[in-house]
């Protein structure tokens, strides 16, 4: 990918890319959000559909020259359907903000009441911080987890709901543990006459490879990430019910969104495509398992999970009695060599930016091919790291240990 001519227009920046991809071949990411993008997914990402404007939808273009970006959009949009097995599926959305907020616009008016996850307890920016545009156009309730077994309290959703009467509830975390029971939302959702969406951000992967409740059946609208267990482009796809259709694929462009970025439309067409494979339902249920080895070598090594272990990708590691906060477990792994994100725990009296926690996860060590014995030596190096207090010592010999691993499981081999 790092081509001539890259390095001859711009060689600062061809050697930032040359040293990006040595750091991400010589580090252990453990960023649930992160992957490793296939190689046909980065050549698409990187075509030549950059250079075409198509502002419309496969047919239907106020462009030109669209025969074949239609093509690639369609393509997309098959592929999408197939794997999700929704109704309707627009393929352009930007970011998983961007499908989000389309979402929203669709389906409510501004002031409307939302009710979604508690940022503090695993919930995302667009799903009703007051700094966000979900906090300030719309009127947000946040349900959380329970205070003993730190699982979605189901109880406290109904009663919320009941209170204020929400017109949307919002399923979906960018920080839980646990599988989330769509038909439990939905009954609320009833109950109240409240449309539900699911978003599956982080689990959309184990979804399609029914490792964790499918969110379709049961939802209005269901938006993902296209980067995260799904390994795609940076990007994200909003699919709906029918009867939303039209709302939705408004509310996208020209409601939000002007020209779609069609290159990344033809990377998400070809990891769409990745994972219709079986090899990728295979992938995803090594990720959870994966997973699950971290957890118990975490909690072998005394450190508290929160709720006690993972059912998906993730977890979330409660350092508060270590006497180390989130952000300073991170920074401090990272110069072992091993990337992670702190992380706010259910309750935590640390601020979003120190935090009381880390959030690991295995769907980028899964992609190189690792498996529970390595998850197992990982969870050591990092129990190592984060007891030694500031023993330089020790953080160079994990390093050490951390570039060995990396060197057997390599990524990307002929870039
Ligand atoms: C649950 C959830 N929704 C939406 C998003 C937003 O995605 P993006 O960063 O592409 O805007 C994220 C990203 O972390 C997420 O975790």
């Amino acid at each position: 990918m790092m081509n001539e001519a890259l390095a001859q227009t711009d060689p600062e920046m061809a050697d930032v890319l040359t040293r990006e991809l040595d750091r991400q071949q010589n580090t252990l990411v453990l960023i649930p959000s992160e992957n490793y993008a296939s190689k046909a997914v980065l050549l698409a990402s990187g075509c030549i559909m950059t250079n075409k404007y198509a502002e419309g939808s496969p047919g239907k273009r106020y462009y030109n020259g669209c025969e074949l970006v239609d093509r690639a959009e369609s393509l997309a949009i098959e592929r999408a359907t197939e794997l999700f097995g929704c109704d309707h599926v627009n393929v352009q959305p930007l970011t998983g903000a961007v499908a989000n907020m389309a979402a929203y616009d669709a389906l409510l008016e501004d002031g409307d009441t939302i009710l979604a996850m508690e940022l503090n307890h695993g919930g995302h920016l667009t799903h009703g911080h007051p700094l966000n545009f979900s906090g300030r156009w719309y009127n947000c309730i946040s349900y959380g987890v329970t205070r003993d077994a730190e699982v979605i309290d189901y109880d406290q959703l109904r009663s919320l709901a009941r209170e204020h009467q929400p017109k949307l509830i919002v399923a979906g975390a960018s920080a839980y543990p646990r599988i989330m029971e769509f038909e439990r939302f939905r009954e609320v959702a009833d109950e109240v006459g409240a449309y539900l969406m699911a978003d599956i951000a982080h689990v959309a992967g184990l979804i399609v490879a029914d490792e964790h409740p499918d969110p379709i059946p049961h939802c209005d609208v269901v938006t993902t990430t296209t980067h995260k267990t799904l390994r795609g482009p940076r990007a994200a796809i909003i699919m709906c019910r029918q009867e939303h259709a039209q709302a939705i694929d408004r509310a996208v462009f020209p409601g939000i969104q002007s020209g779609p970025q069609m290159h990344v439309v033809a990377a998400k067409a070809v990891a769409f495509k990745e994972a219709l494979s079986p090899d990728f339902k295979e992938y995803q249920h090594q990720i959870v398992l994966n997973a699950k080895a971290i957890a118990q070598s975490l909690m072998d090594q005394g450190f508290r999970l929160v709720s006690g272990g993972t059912d998906n990708h993730l977890m979330l590691v409660d350092l508060s009695d270590k006497g180390i906060t989130g952000r300073d477990a991170a920074d401090r792994l990272e110069q072992a060599g091993i990337c992670v994100n702190k992380n706010l725990v259910p309750f935590d009296t640390q601020s979003p930016v120190v935090t009381s926690g880390i959030r690991p996860g295995s769907p980028a060590v899964t992609t190189r091919g690792m498996k529970e014995p390595e998850m197992t030596l990982i969870g050591e190096l990092m129990a190592r790291v984060l007891d030694a207090g500031d023993d330089a010592f020790v953080i160079a010999e994990v390093r050490e240990k951390v570039r060995e691993l990396c060197e057997r499981f390599p990524i990307y081999t002929d870039l």
